[in-house]
């Protein structure tokens, strides 16, 4: 198992047999508008991806399908050669059309197809973490995730995944990959004003599984809300750092992976998630999704 000293706020979490860091960067803000084509400012768009590792940032979330393929392909052009601390989460499960939108492809020649994009986007032997997604862009969809995760599973026993996660899943399908092969990692929707999840979260860190929240900043709607804004300013932070420092306050099992396409805002999302909150703040927060 590797170690890893970090500044960044949060720490360090170990996901299977790799130290990252707590903070961490989700990619897709980097493909075009509605996640499809490339950026608008490619250097820009390395930028970031290398002001993150700069950062000292070790945990980057990515999926062949944003684009398709346009972030995984930055990613291989701004870091590599990947140093070995570099942890690179991908998901599978989805494919996108013409129209942008992005249908299920959960089939094992699906799955299949989707690991060697990954493998050959990303310019590796070896996917670190593939996350298993279910549901629809509406959220987790009731269903068994058997014969998908038995496939993936399959996978890494041929050796083309080191470790498994789902994503966009319910408790109970959640349960139901964990009876088929360890998990690292649930990957869902959850937020300060969104909290689905809360018994899940505590499930999962009492069995030392991560949970990376997805939308960690609202997604496409930013969070707004009057006891964020109002916390906020009291602190003298910006609505943003107050919603990150909660998801780390929240459970030491949260890794955060916030998007942006700005350097000045993952600057900004870095230094203001290690805000210190006090019982007061967080009570007014947890009102906020309660
Ligand atoms: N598993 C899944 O189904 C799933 C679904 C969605 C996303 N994800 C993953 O989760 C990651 C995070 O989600 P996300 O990027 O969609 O949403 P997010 O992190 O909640 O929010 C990103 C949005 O917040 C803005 N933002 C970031 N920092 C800011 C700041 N300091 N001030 C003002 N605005 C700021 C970004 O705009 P700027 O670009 O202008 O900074 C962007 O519009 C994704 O990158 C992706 O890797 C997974």
């Amino acid at each position: 198992m590797s170690t890893l000293s970090t500044s960044l706020p949060g720490g360090t979490w170990t996901l299977g047999d790799l130290t990252v860091t707590r903070f961490g960067y989700g990619a897709m803000q980097l493909a075009g508008p509605g996640v499809m084509g490339p950026p608008a400012d490619h250097d820009g768009a390395l930028a970031v991806l290398r002001g993150a590792a700069g950062l000292g940032v070790t945990h980057i979330d990515t999926s062949d399908a944003y684009g398709p393929r346009v972030t995984n392909e930055l990613i291989r052009e701004a870091l590599r050669p990947y140093p070995d601390s570099l942890f690179i989460a991908t998901k599978v499960g989805a494919n996108r059309d013409a129209q942008g939108g992005w249908p299920t492809a959960r089939r094992p020649e699906d799955l299949r197809n989707q690991v060697h994009e990954n493998l050959q986007s990303l310019g590796v032997e070896v996917l670190d973490l593939v996350n298993m997604r279910m549901g629809d862009a509406e959220g987790p969809r009731a269903g068994s995730l058997a014969e998908a995760f038995e496939t993936l599973a399959g996978l890494q026993q041929e050796g083309l995944i080191r470790h498994l996660g789902v994503s966009n899943a319910t408790a109970d399908q959640v349960a139901e990959a964990q009876g088929i092969a360890p998990i690292v990692c649930v990957q869902n929707m959850y937020n300060l004003a969104h909290r689905h999840d809360d018994d899940l979260i505590d499930r999962l860190a009492a069995d030392g599984i991560a949970y990376v929240p997805f939308f960690p900043l609202g997604g496409f709607t930013p969070l707004q809300s009057e006891a964020l804004s109002g916390v906020a300013a009291r602190l003298g932070a910006v609505p943003m750092s107050v919603a990150l420092a909660w998801l780390l306050q929240r459970s030491p099992n949260i890794l955060l992976i916030p998007g942006t396409s700005s350097t000045a805002h993952l600057r900004e999302n870095v230094a203001g998630a290690g805000l210190a909150l006090s019982d007061e703040d967080v009570a007014e927060l947890d009102r906020v999704g309660r």
